[in-house]
């Protein structure tokens, strides 16, 4: 049996249940509309982020879900797709799981308006039920994606990201959404407990380790269903190049902030920055730290009790470090 059918094992019928409802929250009036997200949910992803909400919730309240934690999932999932539809407008790109991004096929103004209603969407079902706790724990989430994406611009621009201000731009951008899904699926089954916090940082520890790994994606050459290599044409620089800036000589170190700064639509001084990165330990470094963050993630999971949900939740930590996409 595949990973994720076995992680999925404890959470099926909630996960067939979710799709459903998950598609009829985007439904709109408007006929466009209806056409690009009918497109989006019949390209989904691999939907880790219910699967979390899920997982945490029948963790914690030994098995039972409630509607709360449903809509709570779909408003993850909401948001997350909306975020998504704005990062390729962002990123510039034109692929996003196998297929076109939505920018690619009906340009840019079109994906921002449709990023723009996804989210609103997201937080209408939250408030049209009175979920004011989740909506708190989604907002914030929220927040701090617009905050990291932006200073993920602002850093690319001066090209003097450090590894520290590299963690803050992806606990802001990745990890806290993550985080939302873990506190918000204790939140939805058990409010004011202190498992809703223990759980956000579960997942934000998770979330610390799911970046990085996409970070170390873009070093490889796919298949991934998005594009590879394109973070330095971006002039985003990740883990793998910030350690390497730290450890080389001075003239290297000139070398490769030249290439990003002013060769980095030359795709064949990029491949030139990838191989010197690689060969300098930057991957190995980036992995070395992706485990840590793994290994913390573990340690709270080991002080609850052991279930079906938790030993899913094991092999969910697993899978966001040994995934191929
Ligand atoms: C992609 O997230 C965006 C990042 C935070 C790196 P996923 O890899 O979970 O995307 P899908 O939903 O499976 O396509
Ligand atoms: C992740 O950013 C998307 C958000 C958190 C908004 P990236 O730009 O690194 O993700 P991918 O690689 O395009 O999915
Ligand atoms: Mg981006
Ligand atoms: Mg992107």
């Amino acid at each position: 049996m595949k990973v994720v059918e076995q992680i999925k094992g404890p959470i099926h019928d909630e996960m067939e249940l979710f799709e459903k409802k998950f598609y009829e929250s985007m439904s709109s009036k408007v006929a466009l509309l209806n056409r690009i997200t009918h497109y989006i949910v019949n390209r989904k992803g691999k939907q880790m982020r219910p699967m979390f909400v899920f997982l945490v919730a029948k963790m914690v309240s030994g098995g039972k879900v409630n509607m709360r934690t449903y809509r709570g999932a779909s408003v993850i999932e909401l948001i997350h797709t909306a975020t998504l539809v704005h990062d390729d407008v962002v990123d510039d790109s034109n692929r996003r799981r196998g297929f076109f991004s939505i920018n690619a096929l009906w340009k840019n103004k079109i994906a921002v308006l449709v990023g723009d209603y996804l989210l609103s969407k997201g937080l209408l079902l939250s408030i049209d039920n009175d979920d004011f706790d989740l909506l708190k724990i989604i907002s914030v989430a929220v927040r701090e994606m617009s905050e990291g994406e932006l200073l993920q611009i602002e850093k690319a621009r001066k090209l003097d990201i450090t590894e520290s201000v590299y963690y803050e731009i992806i606990r802001q951008k990745t990890a806290t959404l993550i985080a939302a899904c873990c506190s918000l699926g204790a939140c939805s089954v058990s409010p004011d407990s202190e498992e809703v916090e223990k759980m956000r940082k579960f997942g934000e520890l998770i979330g610390m380790a799911f970046q990085i790994k996409d970070d170390l994606f873009d070093y490889t050459d796919g298949p991934i269903g998005k594009p590879t290599g394109i973070d330095l044409k971006e002039q985003k620089m990740t883990l793998p190049l910030i350690h390497v800036l730290n450890t080389v000589a001075e003239k290297d170190r000139r070398w490769l902030i030249n290439s990003v700064k002013n060769h980095n639509k030359s795709k064949k001084r990029i491949n030139e920055v990838i191989a010197f990165v690689k060969s300098n330990g930057g991957l190995d470094y980036a992995e070395k730290q992706m485990h840590k963050f793994q290994a913390e993630a573990m340690e709270i999971l080991c002080q609850y009790p052991p279930s079906p949900y938790r030993d899913s939740l094991e092999m969910m930590v697993n899978y966001v470090i040994e995934r191929k996409k």
